[in-house]
Protein backbone atom coordinates (compact mmCIF):
# COMPACT_ATOMS: atom_id res chain seq x y z
CA UNK A 1 0.00 0.00 0.00
CA UNK A 2 0.95 3.63 -0.93
CA UNK A 3 2.53 5.85 2.08
CA UNK A 4 -0.11 8.30 3.59
CA UNK A 5 0.84 12.24 4.10
CA UNK A 6 -1.69 11.93 6.72
CA UNK A 7 -3.19 9.47 8.97
CA UNK A 8 -6.21 10.49 11.21
CA UNK A 9 -7.01 8.25 14.67
CA UNK A 10 -11.08 9.20 14.94
CA UNK A 11 -13.30 10.91 12.81
CA UNK A 12 -15.39 13.29 15.45
CA UNK A 13 -15.80 17.06 14.31
CA UNK A 14 -12.03 17.23 14.38
CA UNK A 15 -10.74 14.40 12.57
CA UNK A 16 -13.54 14.45 10.23
CA UNK A 17 -12.98 17.62 9.36
CA UNK A 18 -9.18 17.55 9.87
CA UNK A 19 -9.51 14.97 6.40
CA UNK A 20 -11.68 17.71 4.59
CA UNK A 21 -9.33 20.04 4.41
CA UNK A 22 -6.07 17.17 4.20
CA UNK A 23 -7.81 16.52 1.26
CA UNK A 24 -8.23 19.69 0.21
CA UNK A 25 -5.02 20.39 0.32
CA UNK A 26 -4.43 17.45 -2.07
CA UNK A 27 -2.62 15.43 0.81
CA UNK A 28 -2.96 11.62 0.70
CA UNK A 29 -5.45 10.91 3.85
CA UNK A 30 -6.90 8.37 5.85
CA UNK A 31 -9.20 8.00 8.48
CA UNK A 32 -9.57 5.53 10.98
CA UNK A 33 -12.71 4.97 13.18
CA UNK A 34 -13.21 2.14 15.29
CA UNK A 35 -16.94 2.60 15.72
CA UNK A 36 -19.59 1.15 12.30
CA UNK A 37 -20.78 5.33 11.53
CA UNK A 38 -18.33 7.76 11.10
CA UNK A 39 -18.90 11.23 13.09
CA UNK A 40 -17.56 10.63 16.41
CA UNK A 41 -19.37 11.02 19.76
CA UNK A 42 -21.15 14.40 18.35
CA UNK A 43 -22.56 13.11 15.57
CA UNK A 44 -24.07 9.78 17.00
CA UNK A 45 -24.63 9.93 20.75
CA UNK A 46 -23.91 13.87 21.82
CA UNK A 47 -24.70 17.23 20.18
CA UNK A 48 -26.78 16.37 16.99
CA UNK A 49 -28.88 13.15 18.63
CA UNK A 50 -29.56 15.47 21.83
CA UNK A 51 -30.20 18.70 19.51
CA UNK A 52 -32.85 16.44 17.47
CA UNK A 53 -34.35 15.59 21.00
CA UNK A 54 -34.66 19.07 22.12
CA UNK A 55 -36.05 20.23 19.37
CA UNK A 56 -38.66 17.71 19.46
CA UNK A 57 -39.45 18.44 22.97
CA UNK A 58 -39.16 22.55 22.51
CA UNK A 59 -42.07 21.86 19.53
CA UNK A 60 -43.90 19.35 22.13
CA UNK A 61 -44.14 21.90 25.02
CA UNK A 62 -45.23 24.91 22.42
CA UNK A 63 -47.77 22.80 21.52
CA UNK A 64 -48.92 22.14 25.47
CA UNK A 65 -48.24 25.59 26.86
CA UNK A 66 -47.11 28.21 24.40
CA UNK A 67 -49.66 27.78 21.21
CA UNK A 68 -52.60 29.22 23.09
CA UNK A 69 -51.12 31.98 23.60
CA UNK A 70 -50.86 32.75 19.76
CA UNK A 71 -54.81 31.82 19.82
CA UNK A 72 -53.37 28.34 19.03
CA UNK A 73 -55.66 25.72 20.18
CA UNK A 74 -54.29 22.21 20.17
CA UNK A 75 -55.76 20.00 22.84
CA UNK A 76 -54.83 16.67 23.96
CA UNK A 77 -51.32 17.26 22.54
CA UNK A 78 -49.18 13.95 23.33
CA UNK A 79 -45.87 12.41 22.87
CA UNK A 80 -45.32 9.18 20.43
CA UNK A 81 -41.82 8.73 21.63
CA UNK A 82 -41.05 6.42 19.98
CA UNK A 83 -41.49 8.20 16.80
CA UNK A 84 -39.46 11.20 18.18
CA UNK A 85 -36.76 8.92 18.68
CA UNK A 86 -37.18 7.71 14.98
CA UNK A 87 -36.44 11.07 13.75
CA UNK A 88 -34.16 11.07 16.27
CA UNK A 89 -32.66 8.35 14.80
CA UNK A 90 -32.71 9.56 11.26
CA UNK A 91 -31.33 12.90 11.64
CA UNK A 92 -28.12 11.05 12.29
CA UNK A 93 -28.33 8.35 9.89
CA UNK A 94 -28.63 11.55 7.20
CA UNK A 95 -25.07 13.29 9.20
CA UNK A 96 -23.50 9.76 8.84
CA UNK A 97 -23.96 9.48 5.06
CA UNK A 98 -23.32 12.89 4.40
CA UNK A 99 -19.98 12.27 6.66
CA UNK A 100 -19.09 9.58 4.21
CA UNK A 101 -19.59 11.42 0.93
CA UNK A 102 -17.64 14.13 2.56
CA UNK A 103 -14.77 11.57 2.84
CA UNK A 104 -15.18 10.43 -0.74
CA UNK A 105 -15.54 13.95 -2.00
CA UNK A 106 -12.29 14.60 -0.70
CA UNK A 107 -10.46 11.29 -1.87
CA UNK A 108 -10.02 10.77 2.25
CA UNK A 109 -9.57 6.86 2.64
CA UNK A 110 -11.75 5.43 5.28
CA UNK A 111 -10.41 2.25 7.51
CA UNK A 112 -13.08 0.61 9.89
CA UNK A 113 -11.41 -0.92 13.05
CA UNK A 114 -8.96 0.34 16.53
CA UNK A 115 -6.03 2.61 14.94
CA UNK A 116 -2.92 1.57 17.43
CA UNK A 117 0.24 3.74 16.97
CA UNK A 118 2.89 0.86 16.36
CA UNK A 119 5.68 3.17 15.92
CA UNK A 120 6.37 6.51 14.72
CA UNK A 121 4.87 6.64 10.89
CA UNK A 122 3.29 3.39 11.56
CA UNK A 123 -0.39 2.74 12.40
CA UNK A 124 -1.90 -0.95 12.51
CA UNK A 125 -6.09 -1.04 12.05
CA UNK A 126 -7.75 -4.20 13.81
CA UNK A 127 -11.36 -4.62 12.67
CA UNK A 128 -13.72 -5.95 14.64
CA UNK A 129 -13.48 -9.40 12.54
CA UNK A 130 -10.02 -9.66 14.35
CA UNK A 131 -8.13 -9.05 11.06
CA UNK A 132 -5.52 -6.50 10.92
CA UNK A 133 -3.98 -3.98 8.49
CA UNK A 134 -0.89 -1.86 8.69
CA UNK A 135 -0.66 1.39 7.18
CA UNK A 136 2.68 3.96 6.64
CA UNK A 137 2.34 7.87 6.41
CA UNK A 138 4.10 10.22 7.32
CA UNK A 139 2.29 12.16 10.16
CA UNK A 140 -0.28 10.86 12.26
CA UNK A 141 -3.12 13.08 13.90
CA UNK A 142 -4.64 11.89 16.99
CA UNK A 143 -8.02 12.52 16.81
CA UNK A 144 -9.75 10.12 19.48
CA UNK A 145 -11.98 12.53 21.28
CA UNK A 146 -13.41 11.71 25.13
CA UNK A 147 -15.40 9.65 27.22
CA UNK A 148 -17.74 10.25 30.26
CA UNK A 149 -16.37 10.44 33.74
CA UNK A 150 -17.86 7.70 35.85
CA UNK A 151 -18.53 8.21 39.67
CA UNK A 152 -16.64 5.21 41.97
CA UNK A 153 -19.94 4.57 43.73
CA UNK A 154 -21.98 5.17 40.59
CA UNK A 155 -20.72 2.85 37.98
CA UNK A 156 -22.71 3.26 34.67
CA UNK A 157 -25.08 -0.39 34.12
CA UNK A 158 -26.35 1.28 31.27
CA UNK A 159 -29.86 0.65 32.87
CA UNK A 160 -30.47 2.59 35.86
CA UNK A 161 -27.29 4.50 36.19
CA UNK A 162 -26.79 5.91 32.55
CA UNK A 163 -24.48 8.38 30.70
CA UNK A 164 -25.52 10.88 27.94
CA UNK A 165 -25.71 7.95 25.37
CA UNK A 166 -28.54 5.93 27.13
CA UNK A 167 -30.41 9.28 28.19
CA UNK A 168 -30.78 9.91 24.42
CA UNK A 169 -32.62 6.92 23.95
CA UNK A 170 -35.32 6.06 26.88
CA UNK A 171 -37.63 4.28 25.37
CA UNK A 172 -39.98 5.84 28.35
CA UNK A 173 -40.01 9.41 30.02
CA UNK A 174 -38.45 8.06 33.38
CA UNK A 175 -41.18 8.73 36.27
CA UNK A 176 -38.39 10.09 38.01
CA UNK A 177 -34.83 11.21 36.94
CA UNK A 178 -32.08 12.27 39.04
CA UNK A 179 -29.12 14.28 36.92
CA UNK A 180 -26.14 14.54 38.87
CA UNK A 181 -24.51 17.60 37.82
CA UNK A 182 -25.53 20.90 36.37
CA UNK A 183 -23.26 21.02 32.98
CA UNK A 184 -24.55 21.06 29.22
CA UNK A 185 -25.39 17.52 29.66
CA UNK A 186 -27.55 17.63 32.37
CA UNK A 187 -28.92 20.63 31.83
CA UNK A 188 -29.86 20.01 27.97
CA UNK A 189 -30.73 16.42 28.65
CA UNK A 190 -32.65 17.22 32.30
CA UNK A 191 -34.31 19.71 29.78
CA UNK A 192 -35.61 17.37 27.54
CA UNK A 193 -36.67 14.57 29.78
CA UNK A 194 -38.24 17.24 32.08
CA UNK A 195 -40.36 18.81 29.00
CA UNK A 196 -41.62 15.13 28.03
CA UNK A 197 -43.24 14.22 31.36
CA UNK A 198 -40.50 13.22 33.75
CA UNK A 199 -40.03 14.63 37.56
CA UNK A 200 -36.15 15.70 37.23
CA UNK A 201 -33.63 16.74 39.87
CA UNK A 202 -30.62 18.24 38.94
CA UNK A 203 -28.01 17.93 41.79
CA UNK A 204 -24.81 20.00 41.45
CA UNK A 205 -21.86 20.23 43.77
CA UNK A 206 -21.01 23.55 42.69
CA UNK A 207 -23.09 27.23 44.41
CA UNK A 208 -24.47 27.77 40.73
CA UNK A 209 -25.47 25.89 37.92
CA UNK A 210 -23.50 25.99 33.78
CA UNK A 211 -20.17 26.90 35.37
CA UNK A 212 -17.66 28.29 33.07
CA UNK A 213 -20.76 30.95 31.86
CA UNK A 214 -21.75 34.23 33.23
CA UNK A 215 -22.99 34.20 36.46
CA UNK A 216 -25.50 36.19 36.17
CA UNK A 217 -26.65 35.17 32.75
CA UNK A 218 -26.52 31.11 34.58
CA UNK A 219 -28.49 32.25 37.48
CA UNK A 220 -31.52 33.75 35.37
CA UNK A 221 -31.41 30.41 33.67
CA UNK A 222 -32.04 28.19 36.57
CA UNK A 223 -34.89 30.77 37.34
CA UNK A 224 -35.83 29.87 34.07
CA UNK A 225 -35.80 25.96 33.97
CA UNK A 226 -37.11 25.57 37.67
CA UNK A 227 -40.01 27.66 36.40
CA UNK A 228 -40.28 25.03 33.91
CA UNK A 229 -40.26 22.35 36.79
CA UNK A 230 -37.13 21.43 37.27
CA UNK A 231 -35.85 20.74 40.75
CA UNK A 232 -32.46 22.16 41.67
CA UNK A 233 -30.19 21.37 44.65
CA UNK A 234 -26.72 22.86 44.75
CA UNK A 235 -24.01 22.59 46.95
CA UNK A 236 -25.04 18.77 46.82
CA UNK A 237 -22.13 16.74 47.11
CA UNK A 238 -23.25 13.18 46.40
CA UNK A 239 -21.86 10.19 47.84
CA UNK A 240 -23.88 7.06 46.79
CA UNK A 241 -26.13 5.91 44.54
CA UNK A 242 -27.78 2.18 45.32
CA UNK A 243 -29.66 0.55 42.98
CA UNK A 244 -32.35 -1.02 44.08
CA UNK A 245 -35.43 -2.61 42.34
CA UNK A 246 -36.05 -1.04 39.23
CA UNK A 247 -34.72 2.08 40.30
CA UNK A 248 -32.02 4.17 42.57
CA UNK A 249 -31.46 6.24 45.83
CA UNK A 250 -28.96 8.83 45.20
CA UNK A 251 -27.38 10.36 48.79
CA UNK A 252 -25.63 13.75 48.99
CA UNK A 253 -24.81 16.18 51.51
CA UNK A 254 -25.43 19.75 51.25
CA UNK A 255 -24.17 21.50 54.64
CA UNK A 256 -25.12 19.59 57.63
CA UNK A 257 -27.89 17.93 55.75
CA UNK A 258 -28.48 14.30 54.45
CA UNK A 259 -30.83 14.16 51.24
CA UNK A 260 -32.04 11.12 49.73
CA UNK A 261 -33.53 11.02 46.51
CA UNK A 262 -35.36 8.08 44.77
CA UNK A 263 -35.55 7.88 41.12
CA UNK A 264 -36.27 5.13 38.36
CA UNK A 265 -32.92 6.54 36.27
CA UNK A 266 -29.80 8.39 37.31
CA UNK A 267 -28.00 10.45 34.68
CA UNK A 268 -24.21 11.09 35.76
CA UNK A 269 -22.75 13.81 33.78
CA UNK A 270 -20.13 15.27 35.96
CA UNK A 271 -17.44 15.74 32.78
CA UNK A 272 -16.10 13.87 30.09
CA UNK A 273 -12.13 13.03 29.83
CA UNK A 274 -9.39 12.00 27.20
CA UNK A 275 -10.05 8.94 25.25
CA UNK A 276 -6.85 7.13 24.00
CA UNK A 277 -7.38 3.41 25.15
CA UNK A 278 -5.54 1.36 22.73
CA UNK A 279 -4.01 4.17 21.09
CA UNK A 280 -0.55 3.47 21.61
CA UNK A 281 0.33 6.70 22.11
CA UNK A 282 1.76 6.20 25.43
CA UNK A 283 4.57 3.58 24.06
CA UNK A 284 5.22 5.20 20.81
CA UNK A 285 6.87 8.43 23.63
CA UNK A 286 3.98 10.80 23.24
CA UNK A 287 3.82 12.67 26.44
CA UNK A 288 0.32 13.21 28.78
CA UNK A 289 -0.29 15.70 31.63
CA UNK A 290 -2.00 14.78 34.67
CA UNK A 291 -5.30 15.10 33.15
CA UNK A 292 -4.36 12.29 30.72
CA UNK A 293 -4.59 15.12 28.09
CA UNK A 294 -1.71 14.32 25.44
CA UNK A 295 0.55 17.79 25.37
CA UNK A 296 0.97 19.21 22.11
CA UNK A 297 2.81 22.36 21.25
CA UNK A 298 1.27 25.35 19.50
CA UNK A 299 1.25 23.78 16.24
CA UNK A 300 -0.43 20.47 17.74
CA UNK A 301 2.67 18.34 17.78
CA UNK A 302 3.11 16.16 20.38
CA UNK A 303 7.07 15.53 21.46
CA UNK A 304 7.32 12.85 19.05
CA UNK A 305 7.63 14.07 15.36
CA UNK A 306 5.33 13.68 12.74
CA UNK A 307 2.65 12.84 15.81
CA UNK A 308 0.29 15.53 16.42
CA UNK A 309 -3.32 15.56 18.78
CA UNK A 310 -6.04 17.96 18.56
CA UNK A 311 -9.77 17.99 20.18
CA UNK A 312 -11.06 16.90 23.39
CA UNK A 313 -7.80 14.45 24.12
CA UNK A 314 -5.87 17.99 24.31
CA UNK A 315 -6.11 20.87 26.65
CA UNK A 316 -9.06 22.77 26.26
CA UNK A 317 -12.94 23.60 26.43
CA UNK A 318 -14.49 20.07 24.89
CA UNK A 319 -16.15 21.50 21.90
CA UNK A 320 -17.13 20.31 18.68
CA UNK A 321 -16.40 23.82 16.91
CA UNK A 322 -13.10 23.53 18.74
CA UNK A 323 -12.10 20.49 17.83
CA UNK A 324 -12.82 21.25 14.03
CA UNK A 325 -10.64 24.14 13.74
CA UNK A 326 -7.29 22.40 15.76
CA UNK A 327 -7.70 19.76 13.26
CA UNK A 328 -7.66 22.51 10.24
CA UNK A 329 -4.69 24.10 11.37
CA UNK A 330 -3.08 21.34 12.64
CA UNK A 331 -3.31 19.99 8.53
CA UNK A 332 -2.34 23.34 7.39
CA UNK A 333 0.10 23.43 9.66
CA UNK A 334 1.33 19.84 8.50
CA UNK A 335 1.11 21.57 4.72
CA UNK A 336 3.48 24.14 5.59
CA UNK A 337 0.73 27.07 6.08
CA UNK A 338 -0.08 29.44 8.45
CA UNK A 339 -2.59 27.43 10.41
CA UNK A 340 -5.04 29.70 13.28
CA UNK A 341 -7.02 29.36 16.09
CA UNK A 342 -7.88 31.77 18.54
CA UNK A 343 -9.15 30.71 21.83
CA UNK A 344 -10.31 33.60 22.85
CA UNK A 345 -12.91 33.84 20.06
CA UNK A 346 -14.82 30.61 20.93
CA UNK A 347 -18.54 30.32 22.09
CA UNK A 348 -19.97 27.78 24.58
CA UNK A 349 -23.43 27.00 24.50
CA UNK A 350 -26.42 25.14 26.49
CA UNK A 351 -29.32 24.29 24.11
CA UNK A 352 -31.96 24.72 26.79
CA UNK A 353 -34.80 26.64 25.98
CA UNK A 354 -33.26 29.78 26.84
CA UNK A 355 -30.86 29.06 25.25
CA UNK A 356 -27.34 30.27 27.57
CA UNK A 357 -24.54 31.54 24.75
CA UNK A 358 -20.81 32.91 26.23
CA UNK A 359 -17.94 33.49 24.54
CA UNK A 360 -14.95 35.50 25.91
CA UNK A 361 -14.34 36.79 29.65
CA UNK A 362 -17.49 36.25 32.06
CA UNK A 363 -17.79 39.30 34.31
CA UNK A 364 -16.16 37.19 37.26
CA UNK A 365 -13.29 36.23 35.10
CA UNK A 366 -12.84 40.24 33.77
CA UNK A 367 -12.24 40.72 38.01
CA UNK A 368 -10.28 38.33 38.91
CA UNK A 369 -8.14 39.31 35.96
CA UNK A 370 -8.04 43.13 37.52
CA UNK A 371 -9.67 44.38 33.40
CA UNK A 372 -11.34 47.64 34.24
CA UNK A 373 -13.83 46.87 32.06
CA UNK A 374 -17.41 47.96 31.24
CA UNK A 375 -20.89 45.88 31.00
CA UNK A 376 -23.52 46.73 28.41
CA UNK A 377 -26.82 45.00 29.37
CA UNK A 378 -30.08 44.97 26.92
CA UNK A 379 -33.12 42.55 28.09
CA UNK A 380 -35.07 40.80 25.28
CA UNK A 381 -38.13 41.71 26.93
CA UNK A 382 -37.27 45.74 25.07
CA UNK A 383 -37.04 44.03 21.75
CA UNK A 384 -40.19 44.31 19.92
CA UNK A 385 -38.92 40.88 17.66
CA UNK A 386 -38.67 38.88 21.39
CA UNK A 387 -42.52 40.50 22.16
CA UNK A 388 -43.73 39.36 18.66
CA UNK A 389 -42.65 36.10 19.17
CA UNK A 390 -43.46 35.97 23.17
CA UNK A 391 -39.89 35.27 24.10
CA UNK A 392 -39.25 37.68 26.53
CA UNK A 393 -36.75 35.93 28.76
CA UNK A 394 -33.37 36.58 28.94
CA UNK A 395 -30.74 39.22 28.08
CA UNK A 396 -27.46 40.11 26.18
CA UNK A 397 -24.47 41.16 28.04
CA UNK A 398 -21.59 42.94 27.05
CA UNK A 399 -18.27 43.14 28.89
CA UNK A 400 -16.12 45.76 27.33
CA UNK A 401 -12.05 47.09 28.14
CA UNK A 402 -12.91 50.28 30.39
CA UNK A 403 -10.02 51.90 27.81
CA UNK A 404 -10.45 50.94 25.02
CA UNK A 405 -13.56 49.55 24.48
CA UNK A 406 -12.61 46.42 22.70
CA UNK A 407 -15.23 43.83 23.35
CA UNK A 408 -13.88 41.12 26.28
CA UNK A 409 -16.91 38.95 26.07
CA UNK A 410 -20.43 38.70 25.34
CA UNK A 411 -23.17 36.65 26.68
CA UNK A 412 -26.77 35.94 25.76
CA UNK A 413 -29.78 34.28 27.45
CA UNK A 414 -32.61 33.34 24.46
CA UNK A 415 -33.81 31.04 22.59
CA UNK A 416 -31.97 31.91 19.72
CA UNK A 417 -29.04 32.68 21.77
CA UNK A 418 -26.78 29.78 19.74
CA UNK A 419 -27.20 31.81 16.13
CA UNK A 420 -27.10 35.47 17.53
CA UNK A 421 -23.53 34.67 19.81
CA UNK A 422 -21.74 34.50 16.35
CA UNK A 423 -22.26 38.18 15.95
CA UNK A 424 -19.99 38.66 18.79
CA UNK A 425 -17.98 35.49 18.18
CA UNK A 426 -16.78 37.43 14.52
CA UNK A 427 -16.17 41.09 16.25
CA UNK A 428 -14.06 39.44 18.77
CA UNK A 429 -12.55 38.08 15.95
CA UNK A 430 -11.26 41.13 14.68
CA UNK A 431 -10.88 42.78 17.93
CA UNK A 432 -13.53 44.94 17.32
CA UNK A 433 -15.02 47.46 20.22
CA UNK A 434 -18.61 48.01 21.58
CA UNK A 435 -18.95 50.67 19.32
CA UNK A 436 -18.18 49.10 16.27
CA UNK A 437 -21.09 46.86 16.94
CA UNK A 438 -23.04 49.79 18.38
CA UNK A 439 -22.77 51.85 14.97
CA UNK A 440 -23.79 48.80 12.98
CA UNK A 441 -27.32 48.78 11.38
CA UNK A 442 -29.27 45.99 12.58
CA UNK A 443 -32.02 44.72 10.56
CA UNK A 444 -35.50 45.48 12.61
CA UNK A 445 -37.48 43.56 13.92
CA UNK A 446 -34.80 41.11 14.84
CA UNK A 447 -33.40 39.68 17.65
CA UNK A 448 -29.96 40.75 16.91
CA UNK A 449 -31.00 44.71 17.67
CA UNK A 450 -30.92 43.39 21.30
CA UNK A 451 -27.18 42.52 20.51
CA UNK A 452 -26.86 46.51 19.38
CA UNK A 453 -28.19 47.81 22.16
CA UNK A 454 -26.68 45.90 24.86
CA UNK A 455 -23.24 47.24 23.03
CA UNK A 456 -25.12 50.90 22.99
CA UNK A 457 -25.49 50.22 26.59
CA UNK A 458 -21.65 50.05 27.02
CA UNK A 459 -22.10 53.54 26.66
CA UNK A 460 -25.41 53.67 28.81
CA UNK A 461 -27.03 54.93 25.38
CA UNK A 462 -29.77 52.33 24.56
CA UNK A 463 -32.34 53.35 22.96
CA UNK A 464 -35.32 51.45 23.94
CA UNK A 465 -34.72 51.15 27.47
CA UNK A 466 -36.88 52.90 30.10
CA UNK A 467 -33.95 52.94 32.88
CA UNK A 468 -30.47 51.99 32.42
P1 LIG B 1 -19.47 19.71 32.71
O1 LIG B 1 -18.04 19.66 33.09
O2 LIG B 1 -19.97 20.73 31.78
O3 LIG B 1 -20.37 19.82 34.03
C1 LIG B 1 -20.30 18.86 35.05
C2 LIG B 1 -20.89 19.44 36.30
O4 LIG B 1 -20.95 18.38 37.24
C3 LIG B 1 -20.06 20.55 36.92
O5 LIG B 1 -20.90 21.64 37.19
C4 LIG B 1 -19.52 19.92 38.18
O6 LIG B 1 -19.37 20.83 39.25
C5 LIG B 1 -20.60 18.90 38.52
N1 LIG B 1 -20.14 17.77 39.33
C6 LIG B 1 -18.97 17.10 39.23
N2 LIG B 1 -18.92 16.12 40.15
C7 LIG B 1 -20.10 16.15 40.84
C8 LIG B 1 -20.66 15.38 41.91
N3 LIG B 1 -20.00 14.35 42.43
N4 LIG B 1 -21.87 15.72 42.37
C9 LIG B 1 -22.54 16.78 41.83
N5 LIG B 1 -22.07 17.52 40.81
C10 LIG B 1 -20.86 17.21 40.33
O7 LIG B 1 -19.77 18.23 32.19
P2 LIG B 1 -20.90 17.61 31.26
O8 LIG B 1 -22.16 18.36 31.34
O9 LIG B 1 -20.90 16.16 31.63
O10 LIG B 1 -20.31 17.79 29.81
C11 LIG B 1 -19.08 17.16 29.47
C12 LIG B 1 -18.35 17.94 28.40
O11 LIG B 1 -19.05 17.90 27.19
C13 LIG B 1 -18.15 19.38 28.78
O12 LIG B 1 -16.83 19.76 28.47
C14 LIG B 1 -19.13 20.12 27.92
O13 LIG B 1 -18.67 21.41 27.55
C15 LIG B 1 -19.24 19.20 26.70
N6 LIG B 1 -20.58 19.32 26.16
C16 LIG B 1 -20.92 20.44 25.49
C17 LIG B 1 -22.19 20.61 25.04
C18 LIG B 1 -22.52 21.86 24.35
O14 LIG B 1 -21.65 22.54 23.88
N7 LIG B 1 -23.80 22.22 24.27
C19 LIG B 1 -23.24 19.61 25.25
C20 LIG B 1 -22.78 18.49 25.97
C21 LIG B 1 -21.50 18.37 26.40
Amino acid sequence: MDKFDIVIIGSGPGGYVAAIRAGQLGLKTAIIEKDKELGGTCLNIGCIPSKALLASSDHFVFAKKEAVKHGIMIENATVDLNKMLQRKDKVVKTMNTGVRSLMKTNKVTTFEGLGTITAPGKVSVKGSDGSTQEIETKNIIIATGSVPVELPFAKFDGKTIVSSTEALSFTDPPKKLMVIGAGAIGLELGSVWNRLGSEVTILEFLPRIAVGFDLELSNLLQRALTAQGITFHLEAKVSAVEVNNGGATTTAAKGSEQLKFEADKVLVSVGRKPFSAGLGAEQAGVEFDEKKRIKVDKRFKTIVDGIYAIGDVIAGPMLAHKAEDEGIACVEGIAGKDGHINYDAIAGIIYTNPELAGVGLTEEQAKEQGIEYRVGKFPFRANGRAVANEELDGMVKFIADAKTDRILGAHILQHAASELIAEAVSVIEFGGSSEDIGRTTHAHPTLSEAVKEAALNVEKRALHILNR
